[in-house]
Parts: C-alpha cells; structure tokens; sequence
C-alpha cells in the first residue's frame, strides 16, 4: 500500500525534522516503497484525505507530531501508524509528567520542580542541591534549556524556557555521563554515550558540533550495560509506549541511572543516535526505515 511519511511540521524542531523527514524518504525511495511526502501544515488533515494512504510514517519531532495530537487524529481517520500511541505520547512528551510517572512507579528520576512565576527561586535552587537544569516540558533537541547557579539564574532561565512552553521544570544537575537507549520492535539496541565539551548536550552539541563523541559500544562493564538496557525498556514499557524510540538516561557521579526522558519520535538526521545505534546492531538505515514502518503494522 501507499505510505504517507510527515515531515516538517509547524513546532520548534521544524527544521530537524525536515532532515529527518529527507533522510526517511530518501530511504524509502531506494526500498522502491510507493510513498507521498507531506510537510505537515494546517491542512495536513485535508491533504491526508485528498491523498488516502494505506499508512502513515511520523517523521515529526515535537508538540503536533509527537505529542499524541496527531496520533489521535490519525486513528480517528483511521491510518495505520508508525510509533506510541496517543496517550502514551502525550505522556513522553511531558517531562514533568513522564518524571511524575517514573517517581509513581518507582523507577529513578532526578529530584525537580516545577516553577512558575510564583517559585521562590532561592529556596527552590537550595531544595534541588544548588545547581540545576531548567526545561521547558515539552520541547526537544535541547530547545530553551539552560543550566542555573543562582537565584537571579534561575529566573532569567525560567523566563527563557517559559517563552517556549506554559510548563517549566527544574531538575536536579546531574554530574556524569550521558546515555541513550535505542528501543526498536521490542529490541533494545546497542547504548550509546555522549561526550561533549559543551557543558551538557545541548543543540549546538547534537547538531552542529564536530567534536561531540559518540561511543557505540560506550564502555560499561556487560553487566551495566544489561542494567541500562533493562531500565531503558522498563521506562519505554512503563509510559505506554510502543514501535520504536529513544530512552536518554544519566549516570551520576555514583554510577546511578538516572532517567531523563522517552523520545517517541527521535531524530533521524546523519548525526543523529538511532540510526548510529542501528547500524552497530547490524542494520542498515534503509532496514531501521523499513523496521520503523513496519511498527504501523503492529
Ligand atoms: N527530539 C530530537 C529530534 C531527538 O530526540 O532526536
Ligand atoms: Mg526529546
């Protein structure tokens, strides 16, 4: 049947998912799979109609594509799709409520806050161990994040990451290594780790930097490693989620795995982390393209 893959899209992480979008048809173009490209605007639901597929590739990053808005759409006009469904995805967009979650069900998350207006910065920064991340819920690739040392930082970091979202969180800062967690059809791929001089891994370090380091096998004794990959699928599972994704997970200074977030549609793009997890697990990326599809069957 015909597929629809959707790319683009009106969120923050537009341009990302226009890369990742190319990248995917390029592939399925090669496969010699029948494919119609759609940039997601606001008559996404008329083009979706006008163009009947048999199926639906999300290649959108972000709230509209990855938040389980479209997912709900998708069913009601009822397209297979790739990837979690609604609510799942709507939770894994949430960091507030997917670290919520976690907490609930006893799987580890670093200590946060939320803030508003109305947070006393310095007692807030005190409470979370003096330094900490500020984030805006529901953002990716890094967008409106910013590290903060001081009250008077906090608020200005607060305001920035409010700018983008009507959801901020601070979270504890997590001095160690950062991990990410392949999830595939129901297998988990090959860890990677992140190095960066960046601070943290931030946009610049994921998209542009040439110096950011990718370990792929990252190094972890095998046991470890089995512990990060138990916990990555606990945590996809655990939301909901399903088809495929992306678990990112911190170790702090005491090697504990602290859990970060669930991307339920991760880049694609060539610096991006599953297809470079994928490749190490010995598929292609036209066969992760084919593999991701397939999940609309599910
Ligand atoms: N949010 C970006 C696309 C990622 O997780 O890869
Ligand atoms: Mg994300």
């Amino acid at each position: 049947g015909r597929v629809a893959v959707l790319y683009g899209g009106t969120s923050a992480e537009r341009e990302i998912s226009l890369i990742s979008g190319a990248a995917v048809i390029a592939s399925l173009e090669r496969s010699g799979v029948d494919l119609v490209s759609l940039d997601a605007g606001s008559d996404l639901l008329h083009q979706l109609s006008t163009q009947a597929p048999d199926r639906v590739l999300i290649m959108l990053h972000g709230p509209g594509g990855e938040d389980g808005s479209l997912q709900g759409a998708l069913q009601l006009l009822g397209l297979p799709y790739t990837g979690s469904g609604v609510f799942a995805s709507a939770l894994a967009m949430d960091k507030l409520h997917s670290k919520q979650f976690w907490h609930g069900v006893g799987l580890p998350t670093a200590q946060f806050a939320v803030l508003t207006g109305e947070t006393d910065w310095a007692k807030t920064l005190q409470d979370l161990g003096g330094v900490v991340m500020v984030k805006p819920a529901h953002e990716g690739s890094s967008l409106g994040m910013t590290r903060a040392d001081t009250p008077e930082a906090l608020r200005n970091a607060w305001r920035e990451a409010a700018a983008l979202d009507s959801s901020v969180i601070a979270e504890q800062w997590i001095s160690g290594a950062e991990y990410t967690v392949a999830i595939l059809d129901g297998e988990v791929l090959p860890p990677i780790k992140l190095e960066t001089d960046h601070g943290f891994y931030d946009f610049d370090a994921k998209y542009l930097a040439n110096d950011t380091r990718y370990l792929c096998p990252c190094g972890l004794s095998d046991e470890r490693e089995s512990e990060l990959k138990a916990l990555a699928l606990n945590a996809f599972s655990s939301l909901g989620c399903s088809g495929w994704g992306r678990v990112d997970v911190m170790a702090n200074a005491d090697g504990e795995f602290l859990l970060l977030e669930v991307n339920t549609v991760p880049g694609m793009t060539d610096h991006s982390l599953v297809p470079m997890a994928a490749r190490v697990a010995g598929y292609s990326f036209d066969e992760l393209v084919l593999k991701i599809l397939d999940t609309s069957l599910s």
